[in-house]
């Protein structure tokens, strides 16, 4: 399994349930001290990797990692993202251009190369940070669309959600995924 953003946080604290329930993770962040106390904590069932989740070469090497260490890779959590606080009047392109990479393009690269290995271990289907929860947040979204405040967010989630459908579609190959999808 391979977390990515596992340094802290959600990902840490997935991170953590996942060893408990004795799956081996590598848990991957561009915080490397973070994450590497994380892995002491954890113990035996957890590697550290640096992936930064924008480079696709990063992602080679620590699935390749992945792979060498556990036998294969049969899940991913796309858990890394970042936020812009500034709403859009105010936003400056280069901010929402990172935030798109880093949120989307870095979900794509995932998938991208998860998905070979997936197909090499045969298991499950990727799981993506906010499916059922980011679904409910973008119709949340819409009802308040006149509300001042961060505008980025919702639209990102949409795109996440549909970068994750269609590379779902076009990579998948069991009625068992596509379930585990449409939530
Ligand atoms: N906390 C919430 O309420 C909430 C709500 C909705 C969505 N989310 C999303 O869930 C995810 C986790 O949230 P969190 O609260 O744990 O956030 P967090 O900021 O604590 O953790 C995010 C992690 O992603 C890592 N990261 C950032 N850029 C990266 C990059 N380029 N490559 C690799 N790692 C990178 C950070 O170093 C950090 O460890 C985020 O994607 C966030 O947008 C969180």
């Amino acid at each position: 399994m391979v977390v990515t953003g596992g340094a802290r946080g959600i990902g840490a604290a997935t991170a953590r349930l996942l060893a408990e329930g004795r799956a081996r993770v590598l848990v991957t962040d561009v915080l490397d001290a973070e994450g590497e106390a994380l892995v002491r904590e954890i113990g035996s069932g957890a590697l550290y990797r640096r992936l930064d989740v924008t480079g696709p070469d990063d992602w080679q090497e620590a699935v390749d990692l992945a792979e060498r260490s556990f036998g294969s890779v049969n899940a991913l959590f796309n858990n890394a993202g970042i936020l812009a606080w500034a709403s859009v009047a105010d936003c400056p392109p280069e901010e929402f251009r990172r935030v798109l990479d880093v949120n989307l393009v870095g979900v794509f690269l995932g998938i991208r190369t998860v998905v070979r290995a997936m197909r090499r271990a045969a298991g499950p289907v990727p799981l993506h940070r906010g499916d059922l929860l980011d679904r409910k947040r973008v119709r949340r979204g819409r009802r308040r669309r006149h509300r001042a405040g961060p505008a980025v967010a919702p639209g990102l989630r949409a795109g996440v959600i549909i970068v994750s459908r269609i590379t779902h579609r076009r990579t998948t190959w069991s009625r068992t995924s596509r379930a585990c999808w449409s939530g």
